[in-house]
């Protein structure tokens, strides 16, 4: 069966619930990034532009199912409002009266804001009450949006329990976009295929080597996770942050890569920083460390003289002959997977490596799919600085920028979202009285 849209359904005259994922960093009551909210504009514009009455739902932060004053939406209305050129209404609460009052004082074409979904502590236990109580604000001929793919991993309320309250759940525009371009470079990916690995940690990305082994002709690995790698090719890394025990899981992962005949290229020189060990970094600390270019040896090679010993330093960025490697190694490519920095980019001085590499993809031709807040971060801030050097940011549109974190490295890992299955779900099961959980799907497929 064809799985239905957001342009199949009716809306007009229609309480709508949405669900977006507007957890989005807030500085000083600001929003200091609004990537998510902008990504969610085209569903919100479409369905007040339909005659919907629109009622918007999110998360933002972890307020542990308390109401916290740090984690209001207050900011997100006051932006919505601006972006949509009208009066988004924020409730005070979730399901309360406030809800209700704010979800039927809308008129058609007009759009309302619920307080944090997370103030509420049913939310994350995906606690049927309060699927339900959400269903009850767009009432029996109610419409259900999930937009949400940054939060389409968690089984919460919100994004999988109320599906099953309402007679039809549909996923909106960045919904059904993020799962056409995750799913096309999993599903039907055109080789040459190439994957770039970077960010803190390998545990993390266990997952997603294993399953891009299956897929991919190389993974270039970069970032403090190839620190690991490096220690059990036994590197000397200095006083690098590394996982210890992960390096027998990296020397298992470079093993089954070599049956397979995967490629993994490592760092063969870095940007090190000589920084106080042990203390917590920050970008300034970073900044103004002493620093300099090396050529990475073996701890062997230290020993018997051949090479310098990296002690008291610590790599912070992959150096020139790495970026060498990596760019001959997507040369050609046609599809590349990128996720997590390949330096400590949040300091302008490391963050030379994944620069190049993203110019150097968007001077190709491979459809290039990035996910993970922080590796998304660094490439909009490349963008925004071309932007103010006069640089077309058109050179980028071969990269596509996922809205999901968690949500894009689990898709990646070929895992099915919850919040995804609950939409596919959903129209076989319009029993409203159906108060199946995430569980008993997996046992109805
Ligand atoms: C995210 O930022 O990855 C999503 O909004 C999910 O947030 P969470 O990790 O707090 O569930």
């Amino acid at each position: 069966m064809e799985k239905k849209t957001i342009r199949d359904v009716d809306v007009k005259g229609k309480k709508v619930l949405v669900r977006c994922d507007f957890n989005v960093p807030i500085k000083d009551g600001q929003i200091a990034d609004d990537t998510r909210i902008q990504a969610a504009l085209p569903t919100i514009k479409y369905l007040v532009e339909n005659g919907a009455k629109v009622v918007i739902c999110s998360h933002l932060g972890r307020p542990k199912g308390e109401v916290n004053e740090k984690y209001s939406l207050k900011p997100v209305a006051t932006k919505l409002s601006e972006e949509l050129g009208l009066n988004v209404k924020l409730a005070e609460d979730v399901t309360g009266n406030s809800a209700h009052e704010m979800a039927d004082s809308l008129k058609e074409g007009e759009a309302g804001l619920l307080e944090n979904v997370r103030f509420d502590p049913r939310e994350e236990k995906n606690d049927d009450t309060l699927s339900l109580e959400l269903s009850e604000l767009i009432g029996e001929d109610g419409i259900y949006v999930n937009d949400a793919f940054g939060t389409a991993h968690r089984a919460h309320s919100s994004t999988e329990g109320v599906t099953h309250h309402v007679e039809t759940s549909v996923a909106g525009f960045l919904m059904e976009k993020e799962i056409a371009q995750l799913g096309a470079v999993l599903e039907s990916p055109e080789q040459p295929f190439v994957a770039i690995l970077g960010g803190a940690k390998v545990s993390d990305k266990i997952g997603v080597i294993e399953n891009l082994l299956e897929k991919v002709e190389r993974i270039e690995i970069g970032g403090a996770m190839a620190n690991t790698f490096l220690k059990a090719e036994g590197y000397d890394i200095g006083s690098s942050v590394y996982e210890p025990d992960k390096v027998e899981t990296a020397k298992a992962l470079m093993k089954k890569a070599n049956n397979k005949g995967v490629e993994i290229v490592l760092p063969v020189d870095a940007k090190v920083a000589k920084l106080p060990e042990g203390e917590e970094l920050d970008s300034e600390k970073v900044e103004t460390a002493e620093n300099k270019k090396v050529k990475l040896y073996t701890e062997q090679e230290v020993e018997e003289g051949k090479g310098e010993s990296l002690e008291g330093w610590q790599i912070l960025d992959v150096g020139e002959k790495t970026l060498e490697h990596f760019a001959s190694g997507l040369e050609g490519a046609k599809t590349v997977v990128w996720n997590g920095p390949l330096g400590y980019t949040e300091a302008p001085t490391f963050a030379h490596g994944t620069e190049s590499i993203a110019r150097y993809i968007a001077a190709g031709n491979a459809k290039c799919v990035i996910g993970g807040g922080d590796s998304v971060a660094a490439i909009q801030k490349i963008k925004k600085n071309a932007k103010e050097n006069g640089e077309d940011t058109k050179q980028f549109s071969n990269i596509y920028l996922s809205t999901g974190g968690g949500a894009s490295l689990e898709f990646l890992e070929g895992k099915e979202l919850p919040g995804i299955v609950a939409l596919n779900n959903a129209e076989r099961m319009p029993n409203k009285s159906n108060t199946s959980t995430s569980k008993n799907i997996q046992q109805e497929k």
